[in-house]
């Protein structure tokens, strides 16, 4: 299965290396489909790439990449142990904000990729990214939390976890701390979502409660294990 994930995930960046669907894909260098592990359980949502990124066809290589990698460094994680993409797979001219035909172009990648991943928790980063997942959603009041209001696009028992996007952090110094924190909020949120992820799979269907609380145990003891280290 992991494997069959992984030839699809392959066989979905062919198809959106050959898309036109909107003026960008005659516009850019290469698409960037996104890329990490395909059985992550965290999943990463930025909003476009940038100039690094369509000169690299890989997401997140710039000074935000640089970031995020920093950031998950704190909860104990590394690139290659999570999944990053983005809402437009191919850069917008000038780095200006994708145009909402633009977005809706690209949406059925969007859906397809999350569909085969079928994360524990995705993190849209920013609110370009936010708004593809909860489009009345503000950033600003959304960080730093499980979302509990409704979403479009999540997969079932998928959590959503909204973070600030790293270049924000950029710009103002003063968001970084928050991103930070938000960052240590989503490690310690891991172990429930995994609980609501295997419920929502029927893995846990037959589980009592009791089944699901030691389980939830178990995973933040790994996560503080693997913190540690
Ligand atoms: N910003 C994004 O939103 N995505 C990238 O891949 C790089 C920067």
């Amino acid at each position: 299965m992991p494997d069959e994930r992984a030839a699809a995930l392959a066989a979905l960046a062919v198809e959106i290396e050959a898309c036109r669907a909107c003026p960008l894909g005659s516009q850019r260098t290469q698409s960037v489909p996104g890329e990490g592990s395909p059985n992550a359980e965290l999943l990463l949502v930025g909003e476009a790439p940038g100039a690094h990124e369509d000169a690299a066809g890989r997401p997140f290589v710039g000074a935000a990449g640089k970031l995020l990698d920093l950031l998950l460094s704190l909860i104990g994680l590394q690139r290659p142990q999570v999944y990053v993409l983005n809402v437009v797979k191919c850069r917008p001219p000038e780095n200006r904000d994708p145009e909402p035909t633009e977005i809706a172009a690209c949406a059925g990648f969007l859906e397809r990729q999350l569909a085969l991943l079928q994360p524990v928790i995705i993190a849209p980063l920013g609110r370009h990214a936010l708004r593809a997942f909860a489009p009345d959603a503000k950033i600003s009041e959304a960080h730093g939390a499980p979302f509990q209001g409704a979403t479009r696009q999540t997969p079932a028992g998928t959590t959503l976890f909204p973070l600030y996007h790293p270049a924000a952090a950029l710009h103002n110094g003063a968001l970084r701390p928050t991103l930070e924190r938000d960052m240590g909020a989503l490690a310690r949120a891991l172990p429930a979502a995994r609980s609501t992820w295997r419920v929502a799979r029927g893995g846990a269907g037959e589980a009592s409660l009791s089944e699901i609380e030691a389980a939830a145990e178990r995973d933040q003891l790994r996560l503080f294990e693997s913190e540690a280290q």
